[in-house]
């Protein structure tokens, strides 16, 4: 997926994103590592107030099973209590992450609670889990390229591209 191809669907899902928030300021939380380049392309197109935060998340166990659960090895550095927040993701694979995030952050009883995922390879799911904006829907392949790593690599690139 060409870098224009990228930059085109950001700039769309941005539009989109401001639009329904309406001039209300947007908290976006980033998941570490993988969504900090999408994060800063989306929040500089964004034109809605927007503050920023990041959580790093690791998993319990195997992530091929749908019990998998996950901890904060980063959490929050900001309440979140009565905010309009948007959690933004590069990927969505089984849906693990997502499913167990969602409902740690819903726990702190935001005012609104909404997810962005670039991408989204919805023949993955081990549970069900569906964001409110995805930019791409791709096959079962594994991708890397626009934060997206394979051992780390690759992270940097502009475009995002099949791992042969
Ligand atoms: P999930 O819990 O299985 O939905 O995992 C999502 C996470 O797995 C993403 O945030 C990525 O870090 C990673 N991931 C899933 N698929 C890919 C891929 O194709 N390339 C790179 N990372 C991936
Ligand atoms: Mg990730």
């Amino acid at each position: 997926m060409s870098e224009e191809k990228v930059q085109q669907k950001v700039k769309a899902l941005a539009r989109k994103i401001s639009k329904d928030f309406s001039g209300r300021e947007v908290l976006l939380i980033g998941v570490l590592k993988g969504a900090f380049v999408f994060m800063a392309d989306l929040a500089r197109k964004m034109t809605t107030p927007v503050k920023m935060d990041f959580v790093r998340l690791a998993s319990y166990g195997s992530k091929t099973q749908a019990s998998g659960r996950i901890r904060f090895t980063k959490d929050l550095e900001t309440p979140i209590r009565g905010k309009n927040v948007l959690i933004v993701e590069d990927i969505i694979d089984t849906g693990v992450t997502l499913h167990h995030l969602y409902r740690r952050l819903e726990a702190r009883r935001p005012r609104s609670l909404k997810v962005v995922a670039l991408l989204d390879k919805p023949g993955r799911r081990k549970v069900d889990f569906q964001a409110d904006y995805v930019g791409f829907q791709i096959e079962n392949h594994f991708v890397v390229g626009y934060g997206l790593d394979w051992a780390e690599k690759y992270r940097n690139l502009n475009g995002i591209y099949v791992l042969k």
